[in-house]
């Protein structure tokens, strides 16, 4: 896709609407990585058509599986654990797309062919030890050009005997703990994962492979973590999935309308599963007017309406436990934080180094190129000292975002809510997770440019 900037240099208007944002990422991926290995023809509604998507689908698809689209459904006929057609020497690329690496690598480590798997540049310089480690205690081989802190391009040669996992989720990872559930699926025996409580990750692939009826995976509770255990080598059957509207896209929208003037905004039909709504409850304890409503059960996720309206935030001591449950809003969470009455810190960040984009020093940047105070501090905990009455006396700011999708999401929220001139640099990444962003923010009546 061709490169592209957007121009704010108006502050959006107040706004009173009802929007609908487009399906979850995270269940959109796992339907299709999940129904691959089901049996039989499994149908989706609600998927979302971002490029991220569109790599799983590509993917999936040169590994034979076949998938289509007809009237708003997505079809994929699976046939069982174990029936990807692997070749030796095929590449398989993942674009930008975390979620998608270690979930293929995971699923292909139980095929004994060499196969490479590859991403954009971006992808391409993100951690791939963290999937690499467990998966070689499996018996996959992986040839990378590092020793070691392992990135892609790899070649991985999976085992033809596998063993069982048993994995202590250190790093509150959904891909991590997802990845290594889809690879215990071609494991004999019982494989476990254990979740320690203070680093719980986004739990839809549990939920989805539950509602696909396997009597496959059980969780039991204990005080301080999660066990997770899944039965290997066990088919399961085809599911018809409805897929609500991805919270992470959502809050985009949730802090326009909470620095907005005199607004308020409906958003109908997303998924509120609450391993993702931390962002929800640190917005929440900041004063954000924000509430649930129509609340229900769809498919084994909880969907539900958010109203929002425009509010005076204060400034949050936000605890470390609540990061994963927010990873991928915390750069917002830093906007909102610049914008409070007040200091707030927030702890245990470093994993927003490891994204798209190193996300912590990028937002720090972003947020000391507008006039923000801030400390940064190991690359893993920021104070942030919030201004309320910030105004960018009309100096045009150019705002980099490195090609990481939510960064430009976040400079054109701050672009409606200052006015002044921002320019957002490379704002053709919004593909990857959201592309009617534009659209729908021009629904509420913002204003932008485009420059080519
Ligand atoms: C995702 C998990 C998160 C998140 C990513 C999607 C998933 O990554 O940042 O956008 O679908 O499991 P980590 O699990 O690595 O934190």
């Amino acid at each position: 896709m061709k490169s592209f900037s957007i121009i704010v240099e108006k502050k959006i208007n107040r706004f009173n609407k009802s929007i609908f944002v487009p399906g979850d990422k995270s269940c959109s991926i796992r339907y299709f990585f999940l129904a691959s290995q089901a049996y039989g023809l499994s149908k989706a509604k609600g998927i979302l058509e971002s490029e991220d998507i569109f790599s799983t689908i590509k993917a999936l698809t040169k590994l034979g599986v076949r998938i289509i689209k007809k009237n708003n459904t997505w079809f994929v006929w699976g046939n069982g654990l174990n029936s990807l057609k692997t070749k030796d020497n095929i590449s398989i690329d993942c674009g930008n797309s975390g979620t998608l690496s270690r979930f293929i690598l995971s699923i292909l480590s139980t095929y004994p062919q060499k196969i490479k798997v590859y991403g954009d540049r971006s992808l391409n310089k993100r951690p791939m030890d963290r999937i690499m480690n467990p998966l070689e205690k499996l018996g996959a081989f992986f040839q990378t050009k590092k020793k070691v802190k392992r990135t892609l391009p790899c070649y991985i040669t999976g085992s033809e005997m596998p063993i069982k996992i048993d994995h202590e989720e250190k790093i509150g990872s959904g891909q991590i703990k997802g990845g290594l559930i889809l690879a215990s699926l071609g494991c004999p025996g019982i494989s476990t994962i254990k979740e320690f409580k203070n680093k719980q990750s986004r739990n839809h692939t549990e939920k989805m492979l539950k509602f696909a009826g396997a009597d496959i995976i059980k969780i039991k509770k204990f005080k301080n973590y999660n066990l997770i255990s899944i039965k290997g080598q066990k088919d399961f059957k085809a599911f018809n999935l409805n897929v609500g509207g991805d919270f992470s896209s959502a809050s985009f929208f949730i802090l326009l309308t909470l620095l907005s003037k005199n607004s308020r905004l409906k958003i109908k039909s997303v998924n509120l599963n609450p391993t993702r709504l931390g962002a929800l409850k640190i917005l929440k304890k900041m004063g954000g007017k924000i509430t649930l409503q129509n609340i229900k059960f769809q498919c084994g996720e909880r969907i539900g309406d958010i109203t929002i309206k425009s509010s005076n935030l204060k400034p949050i001591n936000c605890p470390a436990s609540i990061v994963p449950l927010a990873i991928d809003e915390m750069p917002l969470i830093f906007l909102a934080a610049s914008f409070a009455n007040g200091i707030s810190s927030f702890r245990g960040c470093g994993e927003l180094e490891k994204k798209e984009s190193p996300r912590l020093s990028l937002m720090n940047k972003m947020l000391v190129q507008i006039g923000i105070r801030t400390k940064l501090k190991d690359r893993d905990s920021i104070k942030i000292y919030g201004n309320p009455n910030l105004n960018l006396n009309n100096k045009i700011y150019k705002i980099k975002t490195s090609y990481d999708h939510r960064l430009s999401m976040v400079g054109i929220v701050l672009g409606l809510k200052l006015g002044g001139k921002i320019i957002v640099e490379d704002c053709h990444s919004i593909a990857t997770s959201f592309p009617n962003f534009l659209n729908l923010m021009k629904q509420l009546g913002a204003r932008y440019e485009i420059i080519k």
